[in-house]
């Protein structure tokens, strides 16, 4: 917009200041205009170097504010405490100072602070650069610095504006049993929404990740891409945005929507960080430098193999019996499983956990079904040389458990209305200092009565209805949005801190937890109750977007009674392990099994640490190709799947899959791991490698190492 005549902003000490921001392949170049604006002069690769060619003025804010551009969306909504809806910010200082003990790749904060014009209220936009991973991390703090309450309706983390034609936005999302169904759509003048709800599983619904392609839609190795996602254990949104003469504009953040925060005087808030990348080689390299992050950033000790894992619930359910699981326990270890987990259904004493409408908060032992408790399962599971992890679900209750009998007042509701259930269970309310203590208490207790657990699976089975909690003012119901997931990670850290030893999978009703914020707590995730091996390809290929293989559970189950070779194949492209009845496999499929165990021990290094590669896509389409290698040694490995028979059962055989990182004019010797299969020695010629040929749903899974296998 023109400069108002008699603007207060017209002159600034701060007019002129460029702040460059530079993480390798991602940056960006503010600049503080006459007025004290902030503007984004660019973004992207190569940009951090360039300088305004026009005047600052004329470029798009930084971060716009309500009432400043009428006709775009705005980052920042706050009624003042003198009842004035619009905010104008001036830029009142910058500051860039190095992170402790990131000297290496240069990392930098930079500081942008800025105030309004007249309200005392302070905005102050931060940039955390991460070079060694292309990405920056951009969140943003308001502070009310008056002596009048403010409230504040919407603070998006960041809101920058992208140059090109053709934008195209990219998503993930689905619901129970159908996370990262990808959706990839051209944005049309007017505001997309992209948000997920539900409050405690928000993954399920959307995922925290999108892509923009400003100029066209990307392909994996060719197009401009910047790759955004939001590290929140609540619902998040983005606001993907065409204006006048095709703007584009994403605002990313928590959804703000339902919560409103009252800033009381010295009062602040810190929005959730993004995260975000840029490639202009496609979505791979974007998607890479994501997942090498969260693997070296976010997760727990990410470079630790994750172990193979044998799980009860597709095996056995509710039905547990000491000889049962002593069994499964046997054959988890004939099978090579590294880690035993007992899924639900161990627990419940007045409310014995029998199915899912009982027991939840009473975490004691089920004596009727295990009489010698836990003990025996955990010395057996250790004797035959495995871990033993355990299933919990410490932020739910069901009404029919002693806990809801003695604490009514411990979940998560409103007065005066009633209490909806979801799977039978209510949300306990962690806003209250009590019940965040009884779930750290009961967690440790647990562990401390049984030394021989060291996993445990952390589930979340239900959504927020009716959002109330007694421990926040009436005044202040909408602050539970935030104030729930802060509670909830504070336990969950707390839980970390005491038991360092234990490793932690994120589960919520499958993928309702696919946050890089929560994932900080966790080793690995379940990536989907879907565990159809022809799903899960796609599944696990939207992941990607994100996450990397080390932290996909993925393991061989009978859903949609695939061939058991294939579903082995799929669980070894991610974190691999079973959750079947292994006492019912035949003693071929024992030993197919055995050696899907023993040929992923090969193959697990580059699964879970190395570069992966999405070759060929499965989004409507019934083929899929996604390669892992290890930059350092060339080493590699290649997954080939045949989703379905094509529709008239003779469709021609489209060409051997190019892989990226071979010579394409050389040869290099090859095993074949298919489970199943006869593990010969192959030559692959050309850098291409063949799709299996054998009957729908079929896979390849072919290791390519660096030096010969024979030498
Ligand atoms: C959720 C999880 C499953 C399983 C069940 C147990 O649905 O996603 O993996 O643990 O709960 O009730």
């Amino acid at each position: 917009m023109d400069e108002v005549e008699g603007d207060p902003l017209a002159v600034s000490d701060q007019a002129g200041t460029i702040v460059r921001v530079d993480a390798g392949r991602t940056g960006l170049v503010w600049a503080v205009d006459a007025s004290g604006r902030l503007r984004q002069v660019t973004l992207g690769p190569g940009g951090t170097g360039r300088s305004p060619d026009v005047p600052v003025h004329l470029y798009p804010l930084a971060y716009p504010t309500f009432g400043e551009e009428p006709l775009r969306e705005p980052a920042l909504r706050v009624t003042h405490a003198d009842g004035v809806t619009s905010t104008r910010l001036r830029v009142t200082s910058v500051t860039s100072a190095p992170v402790d003990g990131h000297a290496r790749c240069g990392d930098l904060v930079h500081r942008v602070a800025l105030v309004d014009r007249a309200a005392p209220l302070g905005v102050d936009l931060v940039v955390r650069t991460w070079p060694c991973h292309d990405l920056l991390e951009q969140w943003v703090e308001v502070r009310n610095a008056g002596d009048g309450a403010v409230q504040l309706h919407a603070a998006a983390a960041f809101a920058p504006t992208f140059a090109g034609s053709d934008p195209h936005l990219t998503h993930w999302g689905g619901g129970w049993a159908a996370e990262w169904t990808e959706t990839t759509e051209r944005l049309s003048p007017g505001t997309k929404v992209v948000a997920s709800a539900g409050g405690v599983r928000p993954s399920l619904h959307r995922a925290p990740v999108v892509h923009l392609a400003p100029d066209g839609r990307a392909s994996e190795t060719e197009g401009s891409v910047a790759a955004v996602a939001v590290a929140w254990g609540g619902d998040v949104r983005f606001d993907a945005e065409v204006a006048l003469h095709g703007q584009q504009r994403l605002v990313v953040g928590h959804q703000h929507v339902g919560a409103e925060r009252r800033l009381d005087p010295g009062g602040s808030f810190e929005s959730p960080h993004v995260l975000w990348t840029w490639s202009d080689a496609g979505t791979g390299p974007a998607s890479r430098s994501l997942q090498r992050f969260v693997r070296e950033e976010v997760v727990r000790d990410g470079a630790r193999p994750r172990a193979v894992v044998a799980n009860t619930w597709e095996a056995v359910g509710f039905a547990l019996h000491p000889d049962r699981l002593a069994t499964q326990i046997d054959r988890a270890a004939e099978i090579g499983a590294e880690l035993f987990l007992l899924d639900d259904g161990w627990f419940g004493v007045d409310h014995p956990r029998d199915d899912d409408t009982t027991g939840l908060g009473d975490w004691e032992v089920d004596r009727r079904k295990l009489p010698d408790g836990l003990g025996p399962l955990v010395d057996r599971t250790l004797a035959a040389g495995m871990r033993f992890g355990l299933w919990v679900e410490p932020e739910m209750v069901n009404p029919a458990s002693r806990l809801y009998a003695e604490h009514p007042d411990w979940v998560i509701g409103e007065p005066g209305r009633d209490r909806r259930t979801e799977r039978s269970q209510l949300v306990l309310d962690l806003c209250r200092p009590e019940v965040r203590r009884f779930v750290v208490d009961t967690v440790g207790r647990i562990l401390t009565e049984h030394p021989g657990i060291s996993y445990l699976k952390w589930d979340a089975n239900r959504d927020l209805t009716e959002p109330g909690s007694s421990a926040v003012p009436a005044d202040r119901q909408s602050h539970l949005a935030v104030d729930r997931v802060r509670a909830t990670w504070a336990v969950m850290a707390e839980i970390a801190e005491r038991h360092p030893d234990v490793e932690l999978m994120l589960c919520a009703s499958g993928g309702g937890r696919s946050d890089p914020g929560t994932l900080r707590w966790f080793h690995e995730l379940w990536t989907s109750d879907d565990t159809d091996p022809v799903d899960r390809v796609r599944i696990q290929w939207g992941a990607s977007h994100l996450l990397p293989a080390n932290v996909l559970g993925a393991h061989v189950t009978r859903w949609g009674q695939r061939p058991l070779a294939f579903a082995c194949a799929v669980a070894m492209s991610g974190r691999f392990g079973f959750d079947l009845d292994l006492d019912a496999l035949s003693p071929d499929d024992l030993a197919l099994c055995r050696r899907a165990t023993d040929d992923y021990s090969a193959i697990r290094d580059l699964v879970q640490q190395g570069d992966h590669h999405r070759l060929v896509s499965p989004v409507g389409s019934d083929r899929c190709a996604v390669g892992y290698t290890d930059p350092r040694t060339g080493d590699g490995v290649v997954f080939l799947f045949r989703l379905a028979e094509g529709a008239d059962g003779d469709e021609p055989e489209p060409p051997p899959v190019r892989v990226p990182w071979l010579d394409p004019h050389g040869d290099r010797a090859a095993i074949d791991r298919t489970p199943g299969g006869d593990h010969a020695a192959l030559t692959v010629t050309g850098g291409r490698v063949a799709w299996p040929t054998g009957p729908a749903p079929c896979a390849t899974v072919l290791h390519i190492p660096a030096v010969a296998p024979d030498r």
